[in-house]
């Protein structure tokens, strides 16, 4: 929700600021704007549309100068427009702002009655105004900030600036991300890591309530009190290159692309298949917590959220410990039925998002334990959960969520073994099983994405379809839910995601020669089930897709078109049969011309209710 960054050093500030946003445009793109401090002045320049709508303005000028300050929107308070673009200005201060300031109406009025005209109709502008009005009362910049900030209620990632003290920039955190870089004669900060990457890899994640003041050489940390904070960053082993392209078309597709990878450093010295056990020690559930532990819940946004539900049937079958699974914004206003015999997981890739730190926050409150599984090392659901898992599947830059999807499946897998092992709930035999149905998975995936061709030519029989339903049965059924959100999210084409044993309770209404409907029947359990299920579909007239396995030409023979799916034991499958999904979904995205990496009304990072 935005990205925001701000430099100061020796370089030209512009480059190195419109690069940051390109990076960072997955966090908002209705929007952007840059503020450079040169010897002329200080130059801000706005613009509606995309990055690259802001580099056309700035393009037909000379701008040069060695601060300067960068933001790219996603519209919470005020439509997109040029004059809600960050940043905004109050005489000579200057703010970029990520977040929602919930007070605005009563300081925008307070502001109006001592003589403050506003240009925008956001949150935002009020923030420049509030430091303006400090300085116009004689408090030096820092105090201004401070003073400002503590009058704030919401949440904020703030960049400020100030023409008079062009020396310094100032950073601030409460509720909303913000990394800052440490540079050799130059400092940077952003909303997220892959704006300073190319710069340096000596970073620090901003805690809340905290106020960074930053000039070429030096950070300096304060709390909102003003008391100062000790800095300490740490060296990330992260490459720029990994929040790049490499080839791709999109990084969409480059990351569905990265499964086996990404599923393999995830497995990485927690999979012992020498030994055939789980190291998982870093998850802190010890013998003592485990053997009282009388329930699991999940709580989770959008595509984490489908990783959850999957971990239901994974844990349950491996353990025996019963698993709820709430969408976070739900849980979050809930009674929580959490104590000290449930272990919270919360599951987010970006580990920011704002519903899920809540949930976490409340059954933290209410004595649950707390474990997280994130991808992005030191979030704030990280270090605010007791332990994290992190899912070592690299920078995830498309909107829509795939290579974490799997990495978290396959956290979900290791600790359900571990858990099921320290119960006695599964046996060595059997946990040697599971072992060596794991380390398989990353060659099946990379056989099944050689297959892309084909899921091009089914995506083009049915791009221009309008609706779509996606049916599953068991541990299908939420692989089912994330297929169709794939497609939704990216091709804004309308799917569903069902139960296939639910359909005659209702979505079969639907059905007819304008419905392709796609079928996760892979074998196992429910699979003479789900053929039943396409049965009724037939004998209504839908377009059937199948995801199956080879061998079963009953299937093939109802299908329209089918993808033929490795064979796994079913408690694994949804690891295999989610990626042909997403294929699919990314090529009928690319057929219909939509923005894949950046569709619209989305952001990367959910960092406001
Ligand atoms: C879908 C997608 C979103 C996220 C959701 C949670 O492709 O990306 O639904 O899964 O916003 O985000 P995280 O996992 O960062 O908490």
């Amino acid at each position: 929700m935005c990205g925001i960054v701000g430099y100061i050093g020796k370089r030209h500030a512009l480059p190195i600021i419109l690069d940051g946003l390109k990076r960072l445009e997955y966090r908002g793109y209705d929007s952007s704007g840059v503020a450079i401090l040169t010897d002329d002045g200080l130059i801000v320049r706005r613009k509606k549309g995309k990055i690259k709508d802001l580099i056309e303005v700035v393009g037909h000028e000379t701008i040069n100068g060695t601060t300067g300050l960068g933001h790219t929107r996603w519209a919470t308070h005020g439509k997109p427009s040029d004059e809600n673009a960050h940043p905004h200005r109050a005489g000579d201060v200057v703010v970029i702002h990520n977040g929602i300031i919930e007070n605005y109406t009563e300081l925008r009025a307070m502001l109006k009655d001592r003589g403050h005209h506003f240009k925008s109709e956001t949150d935002t502008e009020i923030i420049a105004h509030l430091i303006e009005d400090h300085i116009k009362s004689g408090e030096p910049f820092e105090q201004a900030v401070l003073a400002s900030v503590n009058q704030l209620r919401g949440s904020f990632a703030l960049g400020v600036l100030y023409a008079k003290n062009p020396d310094k920039l100032i950073a601030v955190r409460e509720a909303s991300p913000l990394v800052l870089g440490f540079g050799n004669s130059e400092n940077i900060f952003a909303s997220d890591m892959p704006a300073i990457l190319p710069y340096t890899n000596k970073m620090l994640f901003m805690n809340d309530g905290t106020m960074a003041v930053i000039t070429a050489e030096d950070v300096k940390l304060f709390d909102f009190t003003g008391s100062p904070l000790p800095v300490n960053p740490k060296q990330f082993d992260i490459s720029p290159a990994m929040a790049e392209k490499g080839g791709y078309k999109h990084f969409m597709q480059k990351e569905i692309f990265e499964q086996p990878q990404a599923i393999t450093d995830t497995m990485r010295d927690r999979l012992l298949f020498d030994k055939k056990e789980i190291d998982l020690k870093e998850a802190g559930i010890d013998g003592k917590i485990m053997h009282a532990l009388k329930r699991i819940n999940f709580v989770a946004c959008g595509t984490s959220y489908h990783a959850g539900l999957t971990g239901k049937y994974i844990i349950e079958e491996m353990t025996g410990i019963p698993v709820d699974v709430d969408v976070a914004s739900e849980f979050r206003y809930k009674t929580p039925l959490v104590g000290n015999e449930t272990l919270t997981i919360a599951i987010s890739q970006s580990g920011e998002t704002a519903d899920t730190l809540a949930a976490l926050r409340l059954a933290k409150k209410h004595g649950s334990h707390v474990l997280s599984i994130c991808n992005v090392i030191d979030s704030t659901i990280a270090r605010e959960s007791d332990h994290v898992l992190y899912t070592h599947a690299g920078p995830e830059i498309s909107v829509a969520s795939t290579k974490a999807f799997t990495a978290q499946l396959i956290t979900i897998y290791l600790l359900a073994i571990h858990i099921g092992r320290g119960l006695g709930r599964i046996s060595k035999q059997q946990a040697a099983v599971y072992i060596d149905t794991l380390v398989t998975i990353p060659s099946l995936l990379d056989t099944l994405l050689k297959q892309e061709d084909l899921l091009v030519s089914i995506a083009k029989e049915y791009a221009r379809y309008s609706d779509f339903l996606y049916l599953g049965r068991g541990i299908s059924y939420p692989v089912a839910l994330e297929g169709a959100l794939k497609l939704k999210e990216i091709s804004y084409v309308h799917a569903e995601g069902y139960p296939a044993g639910e359909i005659k309770h209702g979505p079969i209404a639907l059905v007819n020669k304008d419905m392709p409907v796609v079928f996760i029947a892979v074998k196992g359990k429910v699979y003479e089930k789900i053929k039943n299920n396409m049965e009724e579909v037939k004998a209504r007239d839908g377009k059937i897709i199948s995801f199956t396995n080879t061998g079963n030409n009953e299937i093939q023979n109802l299908s329209d078109s089918f993808f033929l799916l490795p064979e796994i034991d079913e408690l694994f499958t949804p690891i295999l049969s989610i990626v042909p999904l997403q294929l699919l979904a990314y090529h009928i995205a690319v057929i219909n011309g939509t923005d894949v990496d950046q569709p619209k009304n989305l952001a990367k990072s959910v960092t406001v209710e």
